[in-house]
């Protein structure tokens, strides 16, 4: 299964969503003992703007997850193409803006039902959207790790099984 998570910048929310999903899943395949290299899944990330292609993941990204212990320093911002929609299975939108972008992009019905929104997972009835961390403080990386962290739980348990 291929899952792309996308924001707007491809710096703050997405490549912590990529880090989150790639985490739990390394551990879920860990737990029954499978080899490290033997990957099932591919996580990638991707921005609707094209404002910070080829930068690192933003330095407060970085820092929450790594206070997590995971690694987003491997990562380079990238904007979301056309052809995202047939290199991958599903596609999660961090926010209702960023839905309504990818979704203007796409040509077929089955690219349409590929999107959803990440929250969406949660099924909550407040907090539907990931909120954007860029003009903020630490504060809201933090919480925008805490929303990622129990919906990449779900998609992570979700997908094992497939
Ligand atoms: P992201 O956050 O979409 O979570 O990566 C943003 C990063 C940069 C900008 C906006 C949001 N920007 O306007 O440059």
């Amino acid at each position: 299964m291929n899952i792309l998570m996308v924001c707007l910048g491809n710096i703050c929310r997405s490549p912590l969503a990529e880090g989150i999903l790639q985490f739990k899943l390394s551990r879920l395949s860990a737990d029954r003992g499978e080899r490290k290299k033997s990957k099932k899944h591919v996580v990638d990330s991707a921005g609707t703007a094209a404002y910070h292609v080829g930068e690192l993941p933003d330095k407060r990204s970085i820092a929450v997850a790594k206070k997590y212990g995971i690694d987003l320093t491997t990562q380079r911002a990238r904007k979301f193409t056309e052809a995202d929609f047939d290199a991958f299975d599903l596609i999660f939108a961090m926010d209702a803006s960023n839905y309504q972008n990818i979704l203007n992009l796409a040509t077929t019905e089955n690219h349409r039902q590929k999107v959803h929104l990440i929250l969406d997972e949660l099924q909550l009835s407040t907090h539907k959207e990931v909120p954007d961390p860029y003009y903020g403080g630490e504060q809201g990386f933090e919480n925008v790790f805490q929303l990622l962290d129990k919906s990449c739980g779900v998609i992570a348990t979700k997908i094992d099984t497939l």
